[in-house]
This record gives structure tokens, C-alpha cells and sequence, in this order.
């Protein structure tokens, strides 16, 4: 049987580019590879959102509606939900017993999450203990399915090392070999940024989403920065100091047009707003079969909630067989 692989994502609802170029193109590759756990993480969402419930739901129908476009397929992987897993919460109660609690502390992601709630919510915003056991629940999900590989940014890999810590420290207790010590699967592409230079991210309104229409992909593209220095179409520009048109370029043209734009660009042959229409025609053409079965989602919910119902029944009955073995070393009645 193949190794399996265990990767989530927050319920944050639609997703943009940098979601599907640097974590779920990933996915879609890997799940012909492994035996695939894809889930959406709404414990993990309500850690910081716990006050701001009530489109819950439907990030969730849009999170995975998102995936199925982009081509995760339900019957290559399970997709599921981890409220609908309540095994993970079981889990989670074990696992957060052998966590020391300077390893929580330490986790550099939440130290993160803490300064940005602090900037939102004033400095006497308090961190729920549920927000500083977001890397123990993590580490629920992933050693719930005693998975091998963790595909995830970078960003999550201190996450994967206090899991590995945390598993060691079970079998360890317990006196077993029970857990897997997972590994980060890094993704090498190159991350795409937001319209404005920034780093691509829904709160920051800079992205352009999976779910987005043609003609808004074009106007958001037509926002985007361009080399500063050029006043007129004729002055030559520096694709280099394009950082955003010409990144995308890179990303969604094929060699030949990256080296046109790059030559006409340079001899002032090009005009930004040219190029960045016909920029935006190029993500369009790229993003057309995903868009396509977006729309059919958009219209057949119901058949997103089944994929996600049978999925998570699926993942049940594997977490099952694990949290089983787990009561049984723990030494539960
Ligand atoms: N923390 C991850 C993120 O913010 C989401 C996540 C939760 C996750 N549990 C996971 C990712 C388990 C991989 C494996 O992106
Ligand atoms: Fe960027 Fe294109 Fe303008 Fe050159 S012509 S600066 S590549 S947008």
C-alpha cells in the first residue's frame, strides 16, 4: 500500500492563486503518489475566529468546492472535514497530556498569530487556550491518520517538528512504536504575490480568487504594480523592476511569450496597460477548465456536501482503527 500523506487547510472560504500555485497544485500531483487525507481545518479556523461564526459554513462548501475545480479528486483522496472526525478531538486530549508546555510556547507560527491579534483587537486581547493548542490539534490531525509526509508550506514546518517531537514523546511514555514521525513534503514553486507587491492574502485585498470570473481577473489584473520608473508607453522598462506584471508573466506564460514581453518591455515597444490586458487574458486562458467546474460546484452545493459527508465517514473509519490502538497503550477503559 502507498504511504500516506495528511494535509489541511483553515476554513478561511474562497481561496486565491497562491493557495492553488503553492499548496494544492501540490495536492493534485501527490494524491496519484500517496494514499491522500485532505481535510479542512474549522477546530483550527475557530482558534482565532471563534467570535465570527456565522459563515462557517459555507467557507467550508467553499474551501472544498475550491479543491475540487482545482482537481482534488474525491475518489483519489479523502476529503473531509475535521469537526465531522471527532476521533481528532479524542486525539488531541492524549496528545496535549504529553506536550510540555514550553513546546507550545516556543511554536514561532503562534507567536505570529498572537502579534496579529494583538494589532486587530488592541493589546489586552487575551490568546485562548484553544489558539495555543493549535499545534498540539495539528499534530492530532496528522498523527491521526499515522501519516508518513506532510505536504505543506513553509511557513507550517515548525508545526511538523513539534509534531515529530510529539509523537517521539508518546511511543516513548508508552513504550511503543506506535506513531510515525512525519515529514514535511516542502513545495519548491515560486510564491505569487498580491496585486500590490504584498504577499497574496485575502485580508489584505491584493489576490485574485480560484472562484473569480473572467472579466474580474482582468480588472484586478489591470491593478496591478508595473515598473514605477516608466511615465510614457515608449520609455524602456525593467521587466525586473516589474514585480508583480511581470512575475505573473513568469508564472502563467510559456518561455517564448516571458521572452517578448521581456524584449518589448525593454525597448519600450510595449505599453504596461497592453501587457497587462493581455496578462489578464493569459491567467484567464490558464484558469478556464478550473473556472468552469468552479461554476458547476457554485450551482450543485448539494453534491459538494455529499463529497465532503462521504469523505469525512471514510476518514472516521480509519481514525477509528487508530484511536482504538491508542486507548488500548494509553491504557484507557
Ligand atoms: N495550520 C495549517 C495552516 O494554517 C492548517 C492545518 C491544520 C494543517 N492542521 C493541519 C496543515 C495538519 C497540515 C496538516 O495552513
Ligand atoms: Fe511590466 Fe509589462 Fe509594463 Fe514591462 S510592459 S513594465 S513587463 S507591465
Amino acid at each position: 500500500m502507498n504511504k500516506r500523506i495528511v494535509s489541511g487547510m483553515r476554513s478561511t472560504g474562497k481561496l486565491h492563486l497562491g493557495h492553488y500555485l503553492g499548496v494544492i497544485q501540490n495536492w493534485v500531483k501527490l494524491q496519484h503518489e500517496y494514499e491522500s487525507f485532505f481535510f479542512v481545518a474549522d477546530w483550527h479556523a475557530l482558534t482565532t475566529k471563534y467570535d465570527k461564526t456565522e459563515n462557517l459554513k459555507n467557507d467550508v462548501v467553499d474551501v472544498v468546492a475550491d479543491w475540487l475545480s482545482c482537481g482534488i479528486d474525491p475518489d483519489k483522496s479523502t476529503i473531509y472535514v475535521q469537526s465531522l472526525v471527532p476521533e481528532i478531538a479524542e486525539l488531541n486530549i492524549y496528545l496535549s497530556m504529553v506536550t510540555p508546555q514550553n513546546w507550545v510556547e516556543r511554536d514561532p507560527t503562534l507567536k505570529d498569530m498572537a502579534k496579529i491579534l494583538h494589532s486587530k483587537e488592541g493589546t489586552n486581547s487575551q490568546i485562548s487556550y484553544g489558539l495555543m493548542g493549535y499545534p498540539v490539534l495539528m499534530s492530532a490531525d496528522i498523527m491521526m491518520f499515522n501519516s508518513s509526509f506532510v505536504p505543506v508550506g513553509m511557513d507550517q514546518v515548525a508545526h511538523i517538528e513539534i509534531t515529530r517531537d510529539i509523537a517521539r514523546r508518546f511511543n516513548n511514555i508508552y513504550k511503543c512504536e506506535f506513531f510515525n514521525e512525519p515529514k514535511p513534503i516542502l513545495n519548491h514553486c515560486s510564491l505569487i504575490c498580491g496585486l500590490d507587491g504584498n504577499k497574496m492574502g485575502k485580508s489584505y485585498g491584493n489576490d485574485i480568487k480560484i472562484s473569480d470570473t473572467a472579466e474580474v481577473t482582468a480588472k484586478k489584473v489591470m491593478s496591478a504594480i508595473t515598473d514605477r520608473s516608466r511615465m510614457r508607453k515608449d520609455d524602456p522598462g525593467h521587466p525586473e523592476d516589474c514585480q508583480v506584471a511581470f512575475k505573473y508573466w513568469e508564472i502563467f506564460g510559456t518561455e517564448e511569450e516571458v521572452a517578448t514581453v521581456k524584449c518589448e518591455c525593454e525597448k519600450g515597444l510595449r505599453g504596461c496597460a497592453d501587457c497587462k490586458r493581455q496578462l489578464g487574458a493569459k491567467i484567464n486562458e490558464k484558469l478556464a477548465d478550473i473556472r468552469e467546474k468552479r461554476a458547476y460546484y457554485e450551482a450543485h452545493p448539494e453534491e459538494v456536501h455529499r463529497i465532503i459527508k462521504e469523505g469525512s465517514a471514510k476518514a472516521r473509519v480509519e481514525a477509528q482503527k487508530v484511536i482504538k490502538e491508542v486507548r488500548n497503550l494509553v491504557n484507557m477503559y
